[in-house]
């Protein structure tokens, strides 16, 4: 079915369109078992938290085989699941208890790299002969390392291997050796796996890393490099020409023929390039993560929003996908910090910046993601130790700078912001010790304010968190303009506002939020005059007036 909208641009109907997809960081949502790591029965008892949230797909991050040197994102066995987690029979008890409640789940690819302990690469490094060497990169160099690119976690991009006497390429960590894309045996293992899980139901795929799949030919140095292994250069192994034969091909090969969802991990894609990576195409993702919004700071020492930023960005996705492309919505995962914490305010207007962020979002063209926690307000960790941190990126970081000279302390006030461990400490369901997440000792430290910040706390409160973003997926369902329709930015150089409208057939609505910790003033647009209030997240502020209070967010439906 095809709706046009006022400017005749189609766009199709899509379940995955529709949907509101949450993403469970399995290491802390739910321990079943007392370990202190969270597990899939312990999902499964959850089920009904995320039916009553309202959500319609789950994005599972890695729950495979893997040494954990990157938690799960570093697969020693596509097929099996980590015994830390539970079993293949637990997954499969997930997926059908998911099902009957008709939540879709989606599987993490992680297939840029594999963990240094699959089977594949220890058959790769055995001999230079090997019929697997040429599944990974291999570069031999009698003078020292191959080139001077870096890893994302700051190290070399290559590691020695002194049994062969060659380098290994990986663009994450050293335990994350890069597969060889252009080996095609290597290609089709990776699809045969991928349907062998379609085969069994999973209803489509994350996908990790994508855009690193290709690297410069001959692999030559990159000019800019930075001098420091804390601030690598990624250009010559992102998004590079000639990278989309290979996207197609996965297309084509693995998803084609199943009713999916699939979403890709796109660091260095800019919307100008987008089309070429989403699309209703077979060779096409249905959308793409972009990473144009993350770390739109003010100042590097000043941690505030850079808002006119955010609203440039958003808007250029907005208006360049429409009809062309579907955008992925989210400002939370289990790579960047709280947005309450970072781009909110968690300590004067917890609840108010919670809900304006959410409303900001959640209402655009695209489909929305929530990162577990998110939905509860969650907010950063205040980190006291170094210990405390598990993250290797956090480890290699550390490393470097203390060979710099740096403190511990110093390393901790430089990351204690934006450490990926900040939103990866246990999901706080209750105020009890181990915040419900676990009986035993958490793997990592739990939030201190779970006594006051927890889901027990929120679920029949009417105006909590919780129930503010189940809201918002009930309006999503019910309005479907909210879902299709045409976004406009209004007072786009405001500076404290976030304001645009969406329209399609006869709906039109308009957003207004107060991004800012300060009162805001507009001339609201006149049809707000009439129109009615769907959800405002400040009940004793008046809905008629121009006047905003401190991250007070509306949305009007227009008569
Ligand atoms: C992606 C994941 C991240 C991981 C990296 C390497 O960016 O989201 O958590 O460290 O890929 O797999
Ligand atoms: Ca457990």
């Amino acid at each position: 079915m095809t709706q046009h909208s006022h400017t005749q641009t189609p766009i199709t109907r899509k379940w995955w369109k529709e949907a509101v997809a949450y993403q469970i960081y399995p290491r802390s949502f739910q321990d079943s078992n007392g370990d202190g790591i969270g597990d899939i029965p312990g999902i499964i008892s959850r089920l009904d938290y995320l039916s009553i949230l309202g959500i319609d797909v789950i994005w599972l991050s890695p729950v495979f085989e893997s040494p954990n040197d990157d938690n799960g994102y570093d697969i020693s066995d596509y097929q099996a699941i980590l015994s830390d987690f539970g079993t293949m029979d637990d997954f499969d008890e997930l997926l059908e208890q998911a099902h009957q409640r008709g939540i879709r789940i989606l599987l993490d690819l992680v297939i840029n790299h594999t963990s240094d302990e699959h089977p594949w690469f220890i058959e790769s490094k055995s001999s230079k002969n090997s019929p697997k060497r040429d599944w990974y990169i291999w570069q031999k160099s009698d003078n020292g390392l191959p080139n001077n690119w870096h890893s994302i976690f700051s190290e070399p991009a290559w590691t020695h291997d002194a049994h062969t006497e060659e380098y290994y390429l990986h663009v994450f960590s050293t335990k994350q050796p890069d597969l060889n894309w252009k080996n095609p045996k290597m290609r089709q293992a990776l699809y045969q796996m991928i349907r062998w899980w379609l085969d069994k139901g999973v209803d489509g795929f994350r996908i990790d890393a994508i855009t690193h799949i290709k690297k410069a030919e001959g692999f030559p140095d990159e000019k800019n490099q930075s001098e420091q292994l804390s601030k690598p250069s990624t250009k010559m192994y992102t998004n590079l020409p000639g990278i989309h034969d290979y996207i197609n091909e996965l297309c084509r090969e693995a998803f084609d023929g199943y009713d999916i969802m699939t979403v890709g991990e796109a660091s260095g894609v800019e919307v100008h390039d987008a089309p070429n990576w989403v699309g209703e195409d077979v060779d096409r993702f249905n959308m793409i993560f972009q990473f144009e919004q993350l770390r739109l700071w003010g100042h590097a020492d000043e941690m505030s929003l850079h808002l006119l930023e955010l609203k440039k960005v958003l808007n250029r996705w907005q208006t360049k996908l429409h009809g062309r492309g579907w955008n992925a919505l989210f400002v939370e995962n289990h790579d960047v910090p709280r947005t309450v914490s970072i781009w909110g305010n968690d300590t004067h207007f917890w609840h108010e910046s919670s809900t304006a962020i959410a409303t900001m979002y959640f209402l655009m063209q695209g489909t929305p993601f929530i990162y577990q926690g998110q939905e509860l307000g969650m907010t950063n960790f205040q980190f006291t130790s170094l210990d405390q941190f598990d993250d290797v990126a956090v480890r290699n970081y550390a490393q470097v700078k203390f060979a710099e000279g740096w403190s511990e302390i110093d390393i901790i006030n430089d990351i204690q912001n934006t450490a990926r461990d900040n939103s990866r400490t246990p999901m706080q369901w209750s105020k009890a010790n181990g915040a419900g997440f676990t009986t035993g000792k958490s793997w990592l430290p739990i939030n201190k304010n779970h006594l006051w910040l927890n889901a027990e706390s929120q679920r029949d409160d009417p105006h909590s968190v919780f129930n503010y973003y189940r809201k918002l997926i009930q309006l999503r369902k019910t309005y479907k303009g909210l879902v299709y329709g045409r976004f406009q930015m209004l007072m786009a150089d405001h500076e404290q506002m976030f304001v645009y409208q969406r329209h399609w057939d006869d709906e039109v609505f308009i957003i207004t939020v107060n991004m800012s910790d300060d009162i805001a003033e507009i001339e609201l647009p006149v049809a707000c005059d009439q129109a009615e209030i769907l959800i405002h997240n400040i009940t004793d502020a008046d809905g008629a007036s121009g006047v905003f209070k401190p991250w007070e967010a509306r949305l009007y439906r227009l008569a």
